[in-house]
């Protein structure tokens, strides 16, 4: 039996088809987005009884009607900048600050100092703060991002484990913490931790759940365990998508050991990735000896995955769905950069300027992360409902 969301969300693009192409009538490119399908995504995490709160990763996709849909679903906002919580304390000015989990890594004191100020939940991610700064967490609520040591993820770029990652407090270093938290009354009601992103094994936030309860035994106070994010979407034909099923069984064994302690997690891909597409038109068409480049409006200043980590993303040519597929294309944009490729031997039909490309999974990590290089305004956003 397919998951729900596989239906629903799963190709919706080709559904839309008639919206999306109206979409550009008016625009050389732009990344559109169906807030049903976030809706519907959220849903699916939300059958993961195990979980009690879940917290939309904000850093993923920062547009007020995805946000909107979100704080709609009934779900928190996982932030890391300042700015961010900002963004949601305006948008939602009645939110509860316990929706709110601000997890910054090297942010300054000034920026804690403000979401304290705010009142919302932070986590800390590195000693330095209680070592350096203990007075200003005194009597205070926290929470300590441990590192797992072991990083996972689709990509190195995106591992957030182990001495070679900035991220988390080892944890060896736990030990040392304690006649601080002690002598300043901090209380630490959570601990959280993050390995990385794109994970596609089910038992993963079972096997951090484990390790954040067997660490949490030197905190009495502490009540939640964040799982981090890094739900993985399946972005190539071979890879098997994540079952909710499995990984709330898993969750509930670990619930079953450690009654005491509630789980949250924070995914941002999964919640977004599927849900939005980049559309483009082609400019020109190359043949250099082997390689079919197919030239669109946009690059790597609206999408940077493919650039920064190699990201696979599905490219159609939407203005010739069902002509054959001659051709392995090199699909690239405008800007002055070797690295400016958006998708490598995709199966193409011919080709020609004007047609309609579309960038599939492209809702997570890729309007927040473009750029204006080359003086060229990345991709804007539409939502359809
Ligand atoms: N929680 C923490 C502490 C994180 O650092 C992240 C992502 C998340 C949650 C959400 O992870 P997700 O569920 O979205 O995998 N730009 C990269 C991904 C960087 C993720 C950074 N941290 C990409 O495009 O693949």
């Amino acid at each position: 039996k397919k998951p729900a969301t596989e239906v629903v969300v799963e190709k919706w693009w080709q559904q839309r088809r008639g919206e999306i192409e109206q979409c550009l009538e008016s625009r050389e490119n732009a990344y559109i987005y169906n807030l049903a399908a976030v809706a519907e995504n959220i849903k699916n995490l939300q059958s993961i009884s195990a979980v009690d709160q879940i917290f939309f990763a904000v850093k993923a996709n920062n547009h007020p009607q995805v946000l909107t849909t979100a704080y709609e679903q009934g779900i928190g906002f996982e932030t890391v900048s300042i700015f961010e919580v900002e963004r949601i304390k305006e948008l939602f000015p009645a939110i509860d600050t316990n929706r709110i989990f601000f997890t910054p890594n090297f942010a300054s004191h000034n920026e804690y100092q403000k979401a304290l100020d705010y009142g919302v939940m932070l986590s800390l991610d590195s000693s330095y703060p209680l070592k350096y700064w203990a007075k200003t967490f005194a009597n205070k609520t926290i929470f300590l991002r441990i590192d797992p040591n072991v990083g996972k993820g689709h990509h190195e770029n995106v591992r957030t484990a182990g001495a070679t990652s900035k991220f988390g407090i080892p944890i060896q270093e736990l030990e040392e913490l304690l006649p601080i938290i002690k002598e300043h009354n901090i209380k630490v009601l959570g601990l959280h931790a993050h390995a990385g992103s794109g994970i596609l094994t089910n038992e993963h936030w079972a096997e951090h759940a484990r390790l954040l309860a067997s660490v949490a035994k030197q905190f009495p106070d502490v009540k939640y365990l964040n799982l981090g994010g890094g739900f993985g979407i399946k972005e190539r034909a071979q890879q098997t998508e994540l079952t909710m099923e499995q990984i709330n069984q898993s969750l509930l064994e670990v619930k079953a050991q450690y009654p005491d302690h509630q789980l949250w997690i924070e995914p941002g891909r999964y919640i977004v990735a599927n849900t939005g597409v980049l559309v483009s038109k082609v400019t020109q068409v190359k043949q250099k000896q082997n390689y079919y480049y197919v030239g669109i409006n946009t690059g790597m200043n609206s999408l940077m995955r493919p650039a920064l980590y190699g990201s696979y993303h599905n490219i159609v040519n939407l203005s010739r769905m069902t002509e054959s597929k001659n051709h392995l294309a090199t699909v690239v944009g405008p800007i002055c950069e070797s690295t400016d490729k958006l998708g490598i031997e995709i199966p193409f039909p011919d080709t020609f300027e004007g047609d309609l490309i579309l960038i599939e999974n492209a809702g997570a990590y890729g309007h927040v992360m473009s750029t204006h290089y080359n003086m060229r305004a990345p991709a804007e956003e539409v939502c359809l409902p």
